[in-house]
């Protein structure tokens, strides 16, 4: 079973990177499935102009970096949501990576790790909507950092209480995912 941890801001700089790692860490002390790290910009992903929608593209893309990005997806079973909030709402740049792919996502899980101004937690209430359209199972605890409270200049400066949240919330998905997993077995026996 394995979880990609998705570093969804792909800006120069980010704060994403530090925040991916920390989750990575603490993943690494789950049983029950693998982690990986997985930063979206090393996708390079074009924005999606293609004539064929995605959904009805059975995997064929007209550009490189989405059939890695494709094939990346598809070899994980759940997800963790990396995910800033720019203007109120998700990133443009994550949404356009969301949206190049369709079967890929569809039915898996996903985990939300949230941050900005005030704790990222409207961008995560639209990734909830969105991961909806592809029957996503989104686990119920999300983790949701200050940015002008727990990021300081040397770095993550977590209150106490955050990786007990996180913990919670990857128990929920290595759970969620495991279910998932024995479904599509066992619907996979029955055909
Ligand atoms: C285009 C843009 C819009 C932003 N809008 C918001 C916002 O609506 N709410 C918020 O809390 N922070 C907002 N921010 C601040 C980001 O949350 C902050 O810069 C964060 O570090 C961005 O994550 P990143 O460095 O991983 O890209 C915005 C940042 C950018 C670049």
């Amino acid at each position: 079973m394995k979880i990609g941890i998705i570093v969804g801001s792909v800006r120069e700089g980010r704060t994403g990177t530090a925040v991916g790692r920390w989750v990575q860490e603490v993943a690494e002390r789950h049983e029950g499935a693998e982690f990986e790290l997985i930063e979206l910009s090393d996708f390079d992903l074009p924005l999606l102009t293609s004539p064929t929608i995605p959904g009805m593209a059975e995997r064929n893309y007209d550009d490189e970096r989405v059939t890695r990005w494709s094939q990346t997806v598809d070899s994980h079973d759940g997800f963790v949501f990396i995910t800033p909030e720019y203007n109120h709402s998700i990133p443009g740049g994550f949404k356009n990576a969301f949206d190049s792919l369709a079967p890929e996502w569809m039915g898996k899980t996903v985990g939300f790790v949230s941050y900005g101004a005030d704790h990222g937690v409207r961008a995560v209430e639209h990734w909830r909507t969105i991961v909806a359209n592809f029957s996503m199972h989104a686990v119920r605890q999300q983790v949701s950092l200050g940015l002008f409270t727990e990021f300081g200049e040397d770095g993550l400066q977590l209150l106490d209480r955050r990786e007990g949240e996180l913990n919670t919330m990857l128990d929920q998905l290595v759970d969620a995912t495991r279910k998932m997993v024995l479904v599509e077995e066992l619907a996979g026996a029955a055909n």
